[in-house]
């Protein structure tokens, strides 16, 4: 008997390890592949380690990063509207829901049917997901492990309701505008005709407030742009020296977009899978990029993708846009 619950129990840990090396495995070639090009780039999903995802919820209290406060304000003061607009017995689909915050400020008048989120974080969406459905009673909520692209089954008794999705936190600005595109042509592949679209969308605006908002005076900021080097240390076998590298992050107004690198401050080697690779002084590595559009740029891209401008909410000085969207 306790041999038999030993050998099951190493069977699970075998399972388990072998599940997490395939996964690994394609993380450290996406890595590698990254630093290795001419150009060196490290995808800013690898921001979010536990200390990375700390530090970000410290970005968004910091008095120059409007984006989070802007959009949240926009969300209690509009909500009837939105509603309105929306209109009720729905259900609305939410892909990157995370802790689920900004949908609170929206279930209240909005009273929908069914609510779908959708993250890739299975534990942290299904506890976020528990303390909504006990706050909403009323609103069936069923959340998704998944990225934002995956498919997944309606439920049979909401099939033929209207869907809307919400997007918030000017995520689709992390995009390429390409991809920015696709993303909006699956949304409404997936709200279907009649369906809705809520967009958080970050403006363009004097460059010294956007600079401000990446380059804080306390250095949170610059913490969260180093400490993807930390996550790279701890996931691949590279051996970044955090102190030799600077955040650099400023507005490139012809391409309408926040860019984020990580200089190095020396010549320096870092090993990188096995191979070794030289950073040379002032030479740059590649985060994240925040494009920032205008009501205007960001409509002719929805409808593009197929939708139609219905409503928009902007706050008192211009800084952040709610935009409402169906699809033809
Ligand atoms: N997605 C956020 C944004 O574009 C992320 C972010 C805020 C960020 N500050 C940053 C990314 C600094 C890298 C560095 O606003």
């Amino acid at each position: 008997m306790a041999a038999t619950q030993t050998n099951n129990q190493r069977s699970i840990e075998r399972t388990h390890l072998s599940e997490n090396n395939a996964s690994s495995d394609e993380v450290s070639r996406e890595l590698i592949e990254g630093l290795q090009r001419t150009h060196k780039f490290i995808n800013p999903k690898f921001f979010y380690d536990a200390h990375g995802s700390t530090l970000f919820e410290q970005i968004t209290t910091l008095p120059e990063y409007y984006p989070t406060r802007t959009e949240l304000a926009l969300l209690s003061m509009h909500n009837n509207e939105i509603a309105d607009c929306i209109g009720q017995k729905q259900v609305l689909i939410e892909p990157g829901a995370g802790s689920c915050s900004k949908v609170r400020r929206l279930l209240p008048s909005l009273q929908p049917r069914c609510f779908i989120p959708i993250d890739i974080s299975a534990e942290f969406l299904t506890s976020s997901a528990n303390q909504l459905q006990q706050t909403f009673p009323n609103v069936d909520v069923r959340p998704i492990a998944g990225d934002m692209s995956c498919n997944y089954d309606m439920p049979d008794k909401y099939k033929f309701l209207r869907k809307t999705v919400f997007y918030p936190g000017s995520t689709i600005g992390n995009y390429e505008p390409e991809e920015a595109l696709e993303f909006l042509k699956h949304v409404h592949g997936q709200v279907g005709s009649n369906g809705g679209l809520l967009i958080g969308v970050d403006l363009q605006k004097d460059r010294d407030v956007l600079h401000q908002a990446y380059n804080d005076t306390q250095g949170v900021t610059a913490l969260f742009n180093i400490n993807i080097l930390n996550h790279c240390n701890q996931l691949i076998d590279t051996n970044f020296d955090v102190s030799c590298f600077e955040h650099v992050a400023f507005y490139n107004a012809q391409a309408c977009r926040i860019e984020m690198h990580l200089e190095s401050l020396a010549d320096q080697t870092v090993n990188v899978g096995d191979e070794i690779v030289f950073i040379a002084e002032g030479e740059r590595i590649h985060t994240e990029h925040s494009y920032k559009y205008t009501l205007e740029t960001f409509t002719r891209m929805a409808e593009d993708a197929g939708f139609k401008a219905v409503k928009h909410w902007v706050d008192g000085a211009g800084l952040f846009s709610l935009q409402y969207f169906t699809a033809i």
